[in-house]
């Protein structure tokens, strides 16, 4: 059985959510982490996790909105993390693919959510994308463990991380042909991976380009199971006793 990680499942992108849970559980996974990272997906993930079983949820705010984000919606948030089947936080972080304008406000909001994470200890879901260093060294100024979402990095950047005490979330990506990142993988512990689609975005060969989806996860292990020369099974497995020795699934 699969666990995803990290996706996002958002009536704006499927039209029948009862049909994709349906199709997960054919596809033999057992628990999706569905991520709301924006105000009004925070909401929406609050209401998924009530319908469905297989959803679990994180909350927080995703640095692109670091320029609306207010005491109050960090109040907010601090409310809803204590509910049940809210797991963790995230996706929270850096991101510096348009510019550096707004860095102040970036870190202000990832320290912010950082210290409430620390204090309801509660796992975090990193997003970093062109700030490493930065992630690195607010981290490390936090006490908390997580995940590196949608880990990209070189296998230098991936052991600093494991050195931290995070997990790195491994997705499609490492499908794609032009990707070094089989290469990181292939080195790093297995212990260290957990498994993640980041679905509707980042669909794995066979089906990039098209709509991603928690169901698709048995790509991304039988790819990982192929550079690490093991049984798919054995990915499976490894994997989800990772993500639920992170998440308490009880909660
Ligand atoms: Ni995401």
């Amino acid at each position: 059985m699969y666990i995803d990680t990290h996706c996002h499942l958002s009536g704006e992108d499927y039209d029948d959510i009862d049909n994709v849970i349906e199709d997960n559980k054919k596809a033999l996974v057992d628990k999706i982490i569905v991520s709301g990272c924006s105000r009004e997906s925070i909401d929406e993930v609050m209401v998924l996790k009530e319908k469905y079983d297989m959803v679990y949820v994180t909350i927080g705010y995703h640095p692109e909105y670091a320029d609306i984000i207010t005491l109050d919606d960090l109040d907010y948030l601090k409310k809803l993390l204590k509910e049940s089947k809210v797991v963790g936080m995230g996706e929270i972080g850096l991101d510096y693919h348009y510019g550096k304008g707004n860095k102040e406000k970036q870190l202000w909001l990832f320290e912010s959510q950082l210290k409430i994470a620390e204090e309801l200890s509660l796992p975090v879901v990193i997003h970093s994308r062109d700030a490493t260093q930065d992630t690195i060294d607010t981290l490390k100024k936090y006490n908390v463990k997580g995940i590196i979402h949608c880990f990209s990095g070189s296998l230098e950047v991936a052991n600093i991380y494991i050195s931290m005490g995070f997990l790195l979330g491994i997705g499609g990506v490492v499908t794609f042909k032009n990707s070094k990142l089989k290469d990181v993988v292939k080195e790093i512990s297995l212990e260290k991976i957990v498994l993640e689609t980041d679905s509707p975005y980042l669909t794995p060969v066979p089906y990039r380009g098209k709509v991603n989806s928690s169901k698709y996860l048995e790509f991304i292990a039988k790819f990982i199971a192929d550079v690490k020369n093991v049984s798919v099974d054995e990915i499976a497995k490894i994997t989800s006793e990772n993500a639920s020795s992170l998440f308490d699934f009880t909660k």
